[in-house]
């Protein structure tokens, strides 16, 4: 695991002797090839990371500016197997003694995840073990009940139990979801345009910062000041919990059509923590409402949480852990290296579909688009 501090949930254990025939926990080997990140990892329903590798294909997409999904397939073809042995290598494990498969069955690149399907598909059906075909947005949604860190990674314990109120943010997805439990799912709000990953992106490409954009956005907004450029916040003054983020992608190529490049340093800072808090103001109002609807006053959610590649983002972290006190709530992230697309989270996702009898019964054809109300 990376080097900042993770807090052990404390939840009890799950039921996994049921399922095992002894009282060991149940071992998953998970799979993730759904965007560029080729994963696996196994992970037991007590909560154990034994092994996780992730192969960023990162610097294969950023000279071109963002993930080509033909590149990405090709990348993942050539990774997995790889990258499946070492996971196994790790953990000390064969794969007999795995219990459960599980991985990515979208949404996502179809090409990529497409190879991670076919490759658990094989491994399941050659070892005659039981296949989860994991919601990759559900994978985001659950892991901060594998392992959840606070926003400056140093409070206490925090379980993360059915409901809570999830701000999932990636770079294909923004959403307020009430998570009721697995496979359970409401949505609350959601973007109409773009996704919070995709604004950030987009805007550091504006910028020439490069791919992706929400690393080094986030850290520039530390160096400058919010207050320089006006930024709207669209929606913010509407009832609802909907986003819309193209209107400040349009201010920002407004902004930076009256500068020429290149632009200098505390003119980037200045732009960023401008762009940033903009951002940030939108998805605490949004929360704030998502607060006052009705099915989640009903359902009375005593957990903030957020998910997603965006919840690495420290002022998000920061402003929503604020919102929680504020509402007397908790708050949970899950810790910055299982906030992007990684295998443990499709592994613990598996873990929990799979101690509900939720397997694989007949073939499946893996989905490019798959909401998570539809489960
Ligand atoms: O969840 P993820 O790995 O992939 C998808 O499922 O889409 O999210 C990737 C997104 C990218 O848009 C990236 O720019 C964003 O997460 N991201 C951040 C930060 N780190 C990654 N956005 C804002 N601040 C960050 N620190
Ligand atoms: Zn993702």
């Amino acid at each position: 695991m990376s080097e900042e501090k993770i807090i052990r949930l404390d939840m009890g254990q799950l039921d996994g002797e049921a399922h095992t025939g002894t009282n060991r926990a149940v071992l998953c080997l998970g799979i993730e090839s759904s965007c560029d990140e080729t994963s696996a990892a196994i992970v037991d329903s007590d909560r154990n990371i034994l092994s996780h590798i992730i192969y960023s294909q990162i610097p294969e997409h950023q000279k071109y500016g963002g993930v080509v999904p033909e590149l990405a397939a090709r990348a993942h073809i050539l990774a997995i197997d790889e990258v499946i042995k070492q996971t196994l290598e790790k953990a000390g494990k064969n794969i007999s003694e795995i219990d459960v498969v599980a991985a990515t069955a979208g949404p996502g690149l179809i090409g990529g995840v497409l190879v991670g399907w076919m490759a658990a598909t094989g491994i399941a059906q050659s070892t005659n073990k039981p296949l989860v075909a994991v919601n990759h947005l559900e994978g985001h949604a659950l892991v901060p009940r594998l392992h959840a860190a606070a926003a400056n990674g140093t409070d206490g314990a925090i379980s993360v139990n059915f409901p809570y109120l999830l701000m999932l943010a990636s770079g294909g997805h923004c959403q307020i979801l009430l998570v009721q439990g697995v496979g359970k799912y409401e949505m609350i709000g959601q973007t109409l345009d773009d996704s919070a990953g995709e604004a950030f992106d987009k805007v550091a490409k504006m910028l020439g910062l490069g791919y992706p954009g929400g690393p080094v956005v986030d850290k520039r907004a530390a160096l400058g000041n919010p207050k320089t450029f006006k930024f709207p916040r669209p929606l913010c003054d509407k009832p609802g919990c909907d986003f819309s983020f193209s209107g400040i992608k349009t201010a920002a190529r407004t902004f930076l059509g009256k500068q020429s490049a290149p632009y200098s340093e505390e003119y980037i800072n200045d732009f960023c923590a401008s762009f940033q808090a903009a951002v940030v103001d939108c998805i605490i109002d949004r929360l704030s409402n998502a607060l006052q609807d009705e099915r989640v006053i009903k359902a009375a959610p005593k957990t903030l949480v957020v998910a997603g590649g965006v919840a690495k983002n420290s002022a998000i972290r920061a402003a929503m852990e604020n919102l929680a006190s504020e509402k007397n709530m908790l708050f949970a992230a899950p810790p910055m290296n299982l906030c992007t697309d990684n295998g443990a989270m499709i592994a613990w996702a598996g873990i929990e579909n799979y101690l509900l009898g939720r397997v694989v019964k007949e073939p499946i054809a893996p989905r490019p688009r798959w909401p998570l109300t539809e489960l």
